[in-house]
């Protein structure tokens, strides 16, 4: 599915934490945005082929809203996007992004949710808690940090302090690790979202494996993730718009074969987490390899990602 670009101007850059910046960006010509639920995220375009999914900070945005506000830490092993943001980017600055879209939907009616982040991972958590207490509904937060110089969003963490639990690595003895104590302490109809690196989700996953699965939700990194097995055997593309039909070779993406086609599709990861590569089947089967669609949705096979999943069927048609 292909969403409409929005052409956003950065007008503000606001200094958070040690490496970690928010950004305030507003539509170039002054129209309105396009709302979103919280858990969205948007792909901005930084640069020529450097595109990076940033989540929504502001969980009520109502039907209209006039601003996007993201969160964006500095990563030491920055493929180029968080080094962009903080070392280029200056407010006036105008970027190209997708419309919101939402892999982390936030189950409004849960009687409790509980909430675990780590580090920047707070940036959904920020929306959902929002959305919570605005609907009056009873929220906890685990969040963990580093070191109290990499704590970000001080302001919104004193507003919401009662209903917070912070941990400090450097402060409280390592990495937390009560997850047991955690989920057994929740009630039976609780909801569980987590997003944080790659060890704490490994763990979180771990905690939560005899739950309910339609009561636990996670969101991934994808810098943090090994690349997906993209490989397979040769298969075709048939593009239902274009006309074209089009040969993804052996070690080759479908989404490598597009851009050598000179066909231009939206990506940002390239790791199957952010979903940005999203794009309706029209027939054929779908080797589904990402981390972004359900059990129900790859069961469905009327979308995929392009990035990494490949073909179980020796044509895809899709709607390209
Ligand atoms: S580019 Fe992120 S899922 Fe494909």
């Amino acid at each position: 599915m292909t969403l409409p670009s929005l052409v956003l101007r950065v007008t503000a850059l606001e200094w958070q934490a040690e490496g970690i910046l928010s950004l305030r960006l507003r539509a170039k010509d002054g129209a309105v945005l396009p709302s979103y639920e919280p858990g969205a995220h948007i792909d901005l375009t930084l640069a020529p082929g450097l595109t990076r999914s940033y989540s929504l900070l502001d969980g009520c945005p109502g039907p209209e809203p006039a601003s996007y506000r993201v969160g964006v830490a500095l990563d030491v092993r920055s493929r180029g996007g968080s080094a962009h943001v903080h070392r280029e980017l200056r407010p006036g600055d105008v970027l190209v992004a997708s419309a919101p879209r939402n892999h982390f939907p936030l189950v409004e009616t849960a009687p409790f949710t509980q909430l675990v982040a780590g580090g920047i991972g707070i940036t959904p958590m920020i929306a959902m808690a929002e959305r919570l207490s605005a609907l009056g509904r009873a929220w906890r937060l685990r969040w963990c940090v580093r070191d109290l110089d990499h704590l970000p969003f001080g302001d919104w963490l004193a507003q919401h302090a009662d209903r917070i639990d912070l941990h400090v690595d450097a402060r409280d003895g390592g990495v937390w690790n009560g997850w047991t104590a955690l989920v057994q302490g929740l009630p039976g109809d609780a909801h569980l979202y987590c997003c944080g690196p790659s060890p704490m989700l490994a763990a979180y996953e771990d905690a939560t494996r005899n739950l309910d699965p339609a009561r636990v939700h996670l969101e991934r990194f994808g810098a943090d993730l090994p690349p997906p097995d993209t490989s397979g055997t040769v298969f075709q593309v048939r593009l239902a718009r274009d006309g074209r039909c089009i040969a993804v070779a052996p070690e080759q993406t479908i989404l490598d074969a597009l851009q050598s086609a000179g066909i231009d599709v939206p990506c940002s990861c390239l790791q199957g987490v952010c979903g940005a590569c999203e794009t309706r089947v029209l027939d054929g089967l779908p080797d589904h390899r990402d981390l972004v669609l359900s059990e129900a949705e790859r069961e469905r096979g009327d979308t995929m990602m392009i990035c990494c999943s490949r073909a179980r069927s020796p044509e895809l048609v899709l709607d390209l």
